[in-house]
């Protein structure tokens, strides 16, 4: 394993993804930063954190035969990383909202930016990027985000949160590697943040609907039961879940 410690940079996985581009670059090399300036997230949004404060990193995965239609297991595995290492934190009542955030209470404590590079119908590469709220202890309101010292109590050492992260990492991809997809999933959705219960969406046309998330399809898309009972599939960017 190969770790970069970078004081600065704009963004943990730009910056991996820029080594990729001229040179060989080793499976799980990680690249970490305590002064991200230009942190990205998902659906192009950005992700913004406090200098010294958070873990913003990123991990280089090679992979030899992995279809894309089997994308969704990088975001199982990288999610489940992060829970085993808030739970070794006993960070409470943790789950993961689809696709990959990681939620304590009905908070954001840890959000994943998974980044493909693909060739023909494989997955050759992938950039991890994990934004994990540590030490901070003020977010605007409209985030709906906590961290581990908020949620413990305490502050809390980010290069040990780091250490027991990469180790998950490792072992979460070890896990993939010999698990089914099915049994992947089925882990995942035992930790679905408000699986079966009713919830407010809103939808791609911006309008409100009311259902029932039912956990995720083999491609990885959110499984809704609609109030007429039927069940339709979503992508990412075509549903926001309201709670
Ligand atoms: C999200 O929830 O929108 C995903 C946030 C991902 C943030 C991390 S921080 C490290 C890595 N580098 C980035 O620019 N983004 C990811």
């Amino acid at each position: 394993m190969q770790l970069i410690k970078l004081d600065a940079t704009d963004s943990t996985n730009g910056y991996l993804k820029g080594l990729l581009r001229t040179q060989n670059v080793e499976d799980f090399t990680v690249v970490v930063t305590s002064n991200q300036k230009k942190g990205r997230g998902q659906l192009g949004r950005s992700w913004i954190t406090e200098p010294g404060k958070n873990l913003t990193i990123s991990i280089l995965k090679h992979f030899e035969a992995l279809n894309i239609s089997e994308q969704f297991i990088l975001n199982i595995a990288s999610s489940m990383a992060v829970y085993h290492t808030l739970k070794h934190y006993a960070i409470p009542d943790l789950q993961v909202k689809w696709p990959n955030d990681i939620m304590s209470g009905d908070k954001k404590i840890c959000g994943i930016l998974v980044e493909n590079m693909v060739k023909g119908q494989g997955i050759t590469s992938s950039v991890i990027g994990i934004g994990l709220n540590v030490n901070q202890t003020n977010f605007e309101d409209t985030l709906r985000a906590t961290s581990m010292q908020l949620r413990l109590g305490k502050e809390l050492d980010i290069d040990q949160v780091m250490d027991m992260l990469i180790k998950e990492m490792a072992i979460s991809f070890e896990n993939f590697e010999a698990r089914s997809v099915l049994e992947a999933k089925e882990l995942y959705i035992a930790k679905l943040f408000r699986c079966n219960m009713e919830s407010r969406f809103m939808g791609f046309d911006k309008n409100e609907f009311r259902g029932s998330i039912r956990g995720i399809s083999d491609s990885g898309l959110l499984l809704v039961e609609l109030k007429n009972g039927r069940q339709k599939e979503f992508r990412h960017n075509e549903i926001r879940l309201l709670y």
